[in-house]
């Protein structure tokens, strides 16, 4: 008989048909049986009870165990008092693989133990749950820049030199010479958007910082859009047109992921256009007056890169996302244009997320300057020779622009309300882990 997937099983209520899965969990009362069953693509409630199965049946609802693999048939119906639920009146039970001692049980187990057991945790509601979220917030990234007019452009993962700086790269052998995994698409994307307008870049990007914080991954993805012609206050316009569309989506389609996750998605609701825009300069003042009121530990000084506590107040002001732009060119990477009226600022911005989910997105305004760009290279001593190409795009019709990369986990971690961003990724890469 023909598979039935479990997230189809309305349309076929009081028919015959056949399940695919595994056993998720087992309860039973003497003659009766309660399988709760997963096939993937959800998760049912089969009820059984031995007076309607035959012997091997019945043997087999007594023997299977937690992550047995089993078919059923059986005739779904939907739940008298909670509409939407089925359950199924199972007919007959296979046991495919009958499991022994399936390592992750019901009770609860160390953050450290379930991952190492990663590839099964996977299989787990609440695992399960976030990597939906993930998956639809991966597909409104994609619909979001596609229905935009904007071109993808995916950029290379060996890259000959450093994006943000060498400190961070993770070198590899390439043949007879030494390559990086690359950090950021975006130099390269400032070649594809001169060549299509809007072009954006989606893929793995790595960082070998040694930060072992909830929010640093070593590899994660980033999906980076990047824009001829767009200044400053376009590549904010844009930042928050794209979030507030990707939180509509979630919200839109995975209602039940969230429920499953008990995130508050009022705290969701609310995310539309305009973000608030706070300079840096303007976020020192804050952060100096915080502190002087004893709500943020340590003085925040001009100059520095907001650490995470800054972060934390800073988003604690607003309902969603902040968007602090113009900080020091000082901390900031080569490639930033400077702020005609005040040369020390650099013309980018950090979006931060909301409730303290920290920094989501990095962007701004490229140099467009020949002369000053290969000025910033030389002073920040990378090898001017690898960047011949990158040089080229400001001899050949050069022009403002700019964009901004999204960490998708980072997102994912704001969305879903997670405590760490090791949960937001099927298979997370840290500091300390590197299996499975
Ligand atoms: O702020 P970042 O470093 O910006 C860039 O790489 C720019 N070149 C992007 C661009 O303008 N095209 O990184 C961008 C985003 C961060 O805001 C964060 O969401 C994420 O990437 N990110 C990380 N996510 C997980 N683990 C890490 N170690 C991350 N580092 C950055
Ligand atoms: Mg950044």
């Amino acid at each position: 008989m023909a598979q039935t997937y479990i997230s189809e099983i309305g349309r076929h209520v009081g028919e015959e048909v056949t399940l695919k899965g595994w056993l998720y969990n087992k309860r039973s009362s003497g003659k009766l049986g309660f399988l709760e069953v997963r096939d993937g693509s959800g998760m049912i409630q089969g009820v059984v009870s031995k007076k309607d199965v035959d012997d091997t049946t019945w043997a087999s609802v007594e023997e299977v165990t937690q992550e047995s693999s089993i078919t059923l048939t059986g005739v779904p119906r939907e739940h008298p008092k909670r509409p939407g639920v089925y359950e199924i009146d199972i007919k007959s039970l296979e046991i495919v693989q009958l499991t022994q001692d399936y390592p992750i049980s019901p009770k609860e187990h160390g953050v450290e133990f379930l991952m190492d057991h990663r590839h099964l945790w996977l299989r787990s509601r609440r695992q399960h749950a976030i990597l939906k979220v993930r998956h639809e917030i991966i597909r409104a990234v994609r619909d979001f820049f596609d229905n935009d007019g904007f071109v993808l452009c995916d950029t290379p993962v060996f890259t000959p030199a450093a994006c943000e700086g060498t400190t961070t790269l993770f070198e590899v052998g390439y043949f007879d010479e030494k390559a990086y995994l690359t950090q950021s698409g975006q130099l390269y994307n400032e070649a594809t958007a001169a060549a299509f307008g809007k072009a954006y870049c989606f893929g793995p990007t790595f960082r070998a910082e040694k930060s072992k914080t909830r929010r640093h991954l070593t590899e994660f993805w980033m999906v980076e859009p990047e824009v001829a012609y767009a200044r400053l206050d376009d590549v904010m316009t844009l930042a928050e047109k794209f979030l507030s569309y990707v939180v509509g989506r979630v919200l839109e389609t995975r209602r039940d992921e969230l429920a499953q996750l008990e995130r508050d998605v009022t705290k969701l609701e609310g995310i539309a256009p305009p973000f608030p825009r706070l300079q840096y300069d303007e976020a020192v003042r804050l952060l100096q007056e915080a502190h002087s009121k004893g709500l943020v530990e340590n003085r925040f000084e001009w100059g520095g890169d907001l650490g995470s506590p800054d972060e934390t107040y800073l988003s604690g002001l607003y309902d969603r996302p902040v968007m602090v732009h113009r900080y020091p060119a000082a901390i900031k990477a080569f490639y930033m244009e400077p702020d005609p009226e005040r040369p020390d600022l650099a013309l980018c911005v950090d979006v931060l997320a909301p409730e303290g989910y920290g920094e989501v997105i990095g962007g701004g305004e490229r140099m467009s300057s020949h002369d000053l760009l290969l000025q910033r290279i030389q002073e920040h001593e990378l090898p001017p020779e690898a960047f011949d190409w990158y040089l080229d795009l400001r001899k050949y019709g050069s022009v403002p622009h700019g964009g901004f990369g999204m960490g998708i986990e980072r997102c994912v971690a704001w969305i879903c309300g997670l405590e760490h961003v090791r949960e937001t990724i099927p298979f997370p890469r840290m500091l300390y882990r590197l299996k499975p």
